[in-house]
């Protein structure tokens, strides 16, 4: 591959969830941040009716026409790219045809939202190479009803919208109610972040994602009976505890995770931004327990990864990130330590699961970026 054969570069990011986790399609605030991990799509116009898709990693090459946009639900690498291509296009856009080489550095299936990554980047070069400016807040509620329309995933909006609108060394402290934002930054004084995968190999995410969707609307209509909200977010603990008999058994616990999420992140905001890393770890401790507890979403691998970074010394907290079952968890760990925390992990995990852990070397960067090549 040549980047002078191509007009432009797009890339749209990966992102890690710091906190508030399973909370955006309950109205809550979620703290996402883009990652330096991200979909890169290199385009140029080609002058005919069809988006030509090519990846750098895949011996697969599939052409779609602009004018059946609709048709290509089933095709395994189309989908996402042409979903895309099709709300873009709906929501009245100009589409052209183009050469698209993909290029994901966001591992797949880690939790890290290759997806969104991949949807965000279609629709930023498709405008771009059409001439066309475009508002990343748009491009991330296109991207999500992508992912809703085409694809089957009832997922919230926050991973399209941190991979569209992330900001270097900043977390998004974004309200999926509202779609108000705030950036804060990242500041961690003497500590990082470190991402690791657990490498379980990836089943039934979308059936058990979808479930637990259902079971918080489920709990909401119960609730809505007896006091005047219109999500769970909007119950602070002390309003859920009043009104929480209406509910019982798993639908209990999950409105349980949800209301005491949302306390969590709106903690973690004031810790992060008061540079109280311990807090901040605290709360990621807690988030993780409840997601297991509560909301019943790590399984084996994510637990034991958590908890062997909880037990290290240079680590003030670790949590999963994500929807769950599978992927990756975020850990707060002593800048100096970093590398005898991540050999200490390992061992652990290894002893445990039985099979490797794997680290990312990333960073904290920006949502969309544009290049012109040529
Ligand atoms: C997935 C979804 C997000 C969000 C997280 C859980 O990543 O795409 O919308 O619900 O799970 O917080």
């Amino acid at each position: 591959m040549m980047e002078k054969d191509y007009t432009y570069k797009v890339t749209a990011a990966g992102r890690v969830n710091l906190i508030g986790e399973h909370v955006d399609y309950c109205g809550g605030k979620v703290m996402p941040a883009a990652l330096t991990l991200c979909n890169t799509i290199y385009v140029r116009p080609n002058g005919t009716n069809f988006i030509n898709l090519a990846w750098t990693d895949l011996p697969v090459k599939i052409s779609i026409d602009i004018d059946k946009l609709d048709s290509y639900q089933n095709e395994k690498y189309a989908n996402y790219p042409a979903g895309s291509a099709l709300m873009w296009k709906n929501a009245g856009h100009k589409v052209i045809g183009c050469d698209m080489l993909h290029d994901c550095s966001v591992p797949f299936g880690s939790g890290l939202s290759s997806s969104a990554a991949i949807e965000v980047s279609t629709i930023a070069a498709l405008a771009t190479v059409a001439g066309e400016a475009f508002d990343p807040v748009e491009v991330a509620i296109l991207a999500r009803k992508a992912e809703h329309e085409y694809c089957g995933v009832n997922c919230g909006i926050m991973d399209q919208y941190a991979s569209a609108n992330g900001k270097k060394n900043h977390a998004i402290l974004l309200d999926c109610k509202t779609l108000e934002r705030e950036f804060v930054p990242i500041k961690l004084g003497d500590y990082s972040l470190v991402i690791a995968n657990c490498k379980k190999p990836h089943n039934l995410v979308e059936s058990k994602y979808n479930e637990r969707r259902a079971e918080t609307e489920e709990a909401l209509k119960k609730l809505q009976t007896v006091t005047e909200i219109s999500c769970l977010a909007d119950l602070t603990p002390d309003a859920f505890a009043e009104v929480a008999h209406v509910l019982s058994g798993k639908v209990y616990d999950r409105a349980k995770h949800v209301v005491e999420e949302c306390e969590r992140v709106r903690q973690a905001a004031a810790a992060m931004k008061r540079g109280d890393m311990r807090v901040l770890g605290m709360l990621l401790n807690a988030s993780h327990a409840s997601l297991r507890d509560l909301y019943e979403v790590t399984g084996v691998e994510l637990d034991t990864l958590a908890e062997a970074a909880q037990s290290h010394p240079a680590c003030l907290g670790s949590r999963m990130t994500g929807a769950g079952f599978g992927g990756c968890t975020v850990s707060l760990v002593k800048s100096s330590e970093v590398e005898s925390f991540k050999l200490y992990v390992l061992d652990r995990y290894r002893k445990k699961i039985g099979y490797n852990a794997e680290f990312y070397d990333t960073a904290i960067g920006d949502g969309i970026t544009v290049t012109k090549l040529n």
